[in-house]
């Protein structure tokens, strides 16, 4: 079953060597440090090799994205709009083969793939429009013939560092965004999924290219303790973009912080979803599944806990186990199955462990977490998901283990309830409820209930659409990405007055004369 063919092709398709340069300053490849093997998940096998970026590099990418972003901001926003609707473009061209090096890379299934390519075409149209809408406020000044008003202007260089779970969307939501507002972006991505990246690259730079346009998006390739630092610690970099663990967003924002640079953060999630007595119990089974399982648990919006009303609990789970029964498992690629590997075999490693430790706090595996061997599961990453059935106070349910394990909690006393065992987590990005209960729904959405970044009603907590703001609060870092005014973080606000009366009036009527 071995897709080494695939493979094959699919790096092909997307102009990918055997040794590729992780390094480009937008017109120039290179890459002094050292070689990065590429591992896919999909059979343990090395696909390719990378050259990363040497401080010597990452210094070059730099002095070039400074010079972009001097003629960059200078081109009308509209028109760079139209370079970004035409990077959508191209990705609608090479969705297929872009989807397919995401799941050889990473292990997502590959509609998933397709999937998050297809998020990189949405926010490149959303993009393109909002390029027409950064709009300004404008209010009456108290002195006559003043006139007051606030600018959006471009901030400067974007350091964009991507997590390998989504490699290509949450650069997609950074790019496009930075681009309509003027910025240039310096992406280090993963070093688990450098070769989606160098595909990217390339695309954009074909789209650049043809425009004749500045080389606004960069590429290094590194070490996030060196290369990552380099961006972090870098007074030339006005805006950090990260995504990742808990642990490094809080590293990041303290040495941003330092230097007084502003940091959006896209940090760990714990997400739960409340089913009351009221809900849709097939609905619910069949969304809490996807949101537990899909990118094998490895989405920071992934289901980590479900918290079930008493009186529905029995048949709710009885529901559950049947998705779990039927889960298919293996080759991405393979359109049947639903779940491929983990990212890698150290994260089977941890998920194991974390499975350890559930039953030694006194969590009851209902349906047990394995390593899968043999032909069929080459590499050493793929797992079965598991659930737990746990008292909601179990010390590892307040932490993000990201694999797909699934906690069960009951509860009784209302919704109030739920939604105080939901909050009781230092995590704050996604969250659910499923309900037919107009008051139950009313209660989780309000001041009282859900403290997450994101609330749905009778859906799951992943999946989110481009259209709104994307981020969470408390320990996921408060950054927003993607929709809505998420774009107002990747650009400096100006408030202007302009007297145009000829004489001196103070504000707050003060007199010197
Ligand atoms: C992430 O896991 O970092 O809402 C992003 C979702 C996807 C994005 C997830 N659209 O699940």
């Amino acid at each position: 079953m071995l897709p080494d063919k695939e493979i094959q092709k699919a790096l092909k398709a997307l102009d990918l060597k055997d040794v590729n340069p992780g390094a480009s300053d937008g017109r120039k490849w290179f890459g002094k440090g050292p070689l990065l093997d590429v591992v896919t998940p999909v059979n343990g096998s090395v696909i390719a090799r990378v050259k990363q970026a040497d401080r010597e590099n990452y210094d070059r990418v730099i002095l070039s994205a400074r010079a972009a972003f001097s003629d960059w901001r200078q081109i009308p926003a509209p028109i760079r709009g139209d370079i970004v609707r035409q990077l959508g473009e191209e990705f609608r061209r090479k969705k297929n083969a872009l989807g397919r090096l995401v799941s050889i890379e990473m292990g997502k299934s590959i509609q998933e793939g397709w999937g998050e390519v297809q998020e990189v075409i949405d926010i490149c149209d959303y993009a393109c429009g909002l390029s027409r809408q950064l709009y300004g406020k404008q209010t009456h000044s108290e002195r006559p013939r003043h006139r007051m008003f606030e600018q959006w202007h471009p901030l400067g260089i974007v350091g964009v560092i991507t997590a390998f779970n989504f490699p290509v969307a949450v650069w997609g939501w950074n790019l496009a965004i930075a681009l309509v507002c003027g910025d240039v972006c310096v992406w280090k991505p993963a070093s688990a999924t450098p070769l989606i990246a160098i595909a990217c690259q390339k695309i954009m730079e074909k789209v650049l290219k043809k425009n004749r346009m500045p080389p606004v998006s960069c590429l290094v390739v590194g070490k996030g303790s060196e290369i990552g630092e380099c961006l972090n610690t870098d007074d030339r970099v006005s805006l950090i973009s990260y995504t990742g663990s808990c642990r490094m967003g809080k590293h990041i924002a303290q040495v941003v912080g330092a230097r007084l640079g502003k940091t959006i953060l896209e940090l760990g999630g714990n997400n739960a979803v409340i089913v009351t007595a009221n809900a849709d119990l097939d609905l619910a089974a069949e969304n809490i599944f996807f949101g537990a399982v899909g990118t094998s648990g490895q989405r920071c919006t992934t289901t980590r806990r479900v918290i079930i009303e008493e009186q529905v609990y029995n048949a709710f789970r009885k529901r559950l186990i049947a998705h779990y029964r039927k889960v298919t498992i293996g080759n991405p690629l393979d359109e049947k199955n639903q779940m491929g590997p983990l990212v890698d075999s150290s994260a089977a490693e941890t998920m194991m462990a974390a499975i350890k430790t559930i039953r030694e706090q006194g969590g009851k595996i209902t349906v047990a977490g394995r390593k899968l061997t043999g032909e069929k599961y080459p590499g050493g990453c793929y797992v079965t998901p598991a659930f737990a059935e746990v008292p909601a106070d179990l010390p590892i349910v307040r932490e993000e283990t990201f694999a797909p394990i699934l906690y069960l909690i009951r509860y009784s006393g209302g919704v109030e309830t739920a939604i105080a065992i939901q909050n009781n987590v230092p995590q704050g990005l996604s969250s659910a409820i499923f309900t037919n209960s107009l008051a139950e729904s009313e209660a989780f959405l309000s001041a009282m209930g859900s403290d997450c970044g994101i609330a749905n009603v009778n859906l799951g907590t992943s999946g989110a659409e481009i259209g709104l703001a994307f981020g969470g609060e408390k320990e996921t870092g408060g950054g927003r990405e993607s929709g809505s005014d998420a774009w107002k973080a990747y650009m400096r606000r100006q408030s202007n007055t302009v007297n145009w009366s000829g004489g001196t009036t103070l504000a707050q009527g003060i007199q010197f004369e």
